[in-house]
Formats: structure tokens, C-alpha cells, sequence
């Protein structure tokens, strides 16, 4: 069964935290989101709804200087990662930003990373925020999912996706 790519209509930055959160809930260690949209497309706004989903230690916030930031779990679950790539130009090496989690036992989040990032794990969403009325009052934003790897091709995980675009 082929998964089709799938979309979300995100009315406010609330229902981009609650799809985020309801995204968290799916993730599970080893996993990998990179995280695409113009500047105040609502990458982080949307990582802050996945922490929640998640149940890791707050807060997330823009890494201005900081390129990852890590959230321990609040109970079993996962660590997170959070990554901001704006700045980087090359490819970047996990391995050399002296991260105390391993990616394996976290679930990686990391905004501006296409093209950089898709080495780091055998399988990935690639989550991608729009702002249709960019230059309007709407404040709508659209996302798109699109899943690689075998990870995401079980029935359970084609589920899972398939409900975060109802
Ligand atoms: N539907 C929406 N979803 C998310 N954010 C929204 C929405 N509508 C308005 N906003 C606002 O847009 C801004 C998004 O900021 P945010 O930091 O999440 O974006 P970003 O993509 O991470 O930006 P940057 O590229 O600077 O990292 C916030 O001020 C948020 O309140
Ligand atoms: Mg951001």
C-alpha cells in the first residue's frame, strides 16, 4: 500500500500547536522530521506542539545562536533534538555538535534541514509549512507530509498518518 502524501489546514498558530502535538504522539526514537517553511511559516510553533505530544521539558525556543537544543523526556518517551539549520550551509554531522543524546534515542526535529539532514537517518517525514495569504490578514498555513523509509510503510504508521490529515 502506497501512502499518499497528505495535507492539513492549520487556521491559527493553536491548531498548528495541536497538529504538532497530535504529530508528537506518533514519533518515536530514531525518528526524524525535517521541517520546512519561509521564515514565520510556523516551524517552531509547530515543534513546541510536538514537545507537548512528545512529553519532553520545555521550553522550546527559536535557537537563535544555538544550533540544537535537547529536551529530556518528562516520562518514558523519547528525547528530542531540535535543530535549527538556518545558518548552516553544508551538510551537518550530528556527530560533531556535541549532542548528549544519540539520534537513535531521539527523535530529531530539524527546521531549514532539507537538503542537510536526510543522511543522519534511514527513514524521515518531510513536514513542509505554507503560507497561502502571505501578504494578508489570513492567518492560515497548510502542511503537507510526505514519508520516506520503510519505518513509515507499516499499516499501523499508514494510520497514524493518515488520521494527522483528517
Ligand atoms: N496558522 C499559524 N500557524 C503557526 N503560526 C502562526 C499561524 N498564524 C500565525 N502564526 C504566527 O506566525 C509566527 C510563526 O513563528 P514561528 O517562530 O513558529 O515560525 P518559524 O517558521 O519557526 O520561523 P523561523 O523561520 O524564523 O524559524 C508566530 O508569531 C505565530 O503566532
Ligand atoms: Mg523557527
Amino acid at each position: 500500500m502506497k501512502l499518499e502524501p497528505l495535507t492539513a489546514v492549520l487556521s491559527d498558530p493553536e491548531a498548528t500547536h495541536a497538529w504538532g502535538q497530535r504529530l508528537g504522539q506518533v514519533l518515536q526514537a530514531g525518528d526524524l522530521v525535517v521541517l520546512t517553511g519561509d521564515l514565520g511559516a510556523g516551524k517552531t510553533t509547530l515543534t513546541q506542539g510536538i514537545a507537548i505530544g512528545l512529553d519532553v521539558r520545555g521550553p522550546i525556543t527559536s535557537p537563535t545562536f544555538v544550533i540544537a537544543r535537547e529536551h529530556p523526556p518528562l516520562g518514558n518517551g523519547p528525547w528530542l533534538i531540535h535543530v535549527d539549520a538556518y545558518r548552516l550551509g553544508n551538510e551537518i554531522e550530528l556527530d560533531d555538535l556535541d549532542l548528549d543524546t544519540a539520534v537513535d534515542e531521539a527523535v530529531t526535529i530539524v527546521e531549514w534541514g532539507a537538503g542537510l539532514v536526510e543522511h543522519v537517518a534511514e527513514h524521515r517525514l518531510e513536514v513542509i509549512l505554507a503560507r497561502p495569504d502571505v501578504d494578508g490578514p489570513d492567518q492560515t498555513r497548510t502542511v503537507q507530509v510526505r514519508a520516506v523509509g520503510a519505518r513509515w510503510t507499516t499499516d499501523v504508521a499508514h494510520e497514524q498518518l493518515a488520521a494527522l490529515g483528517a
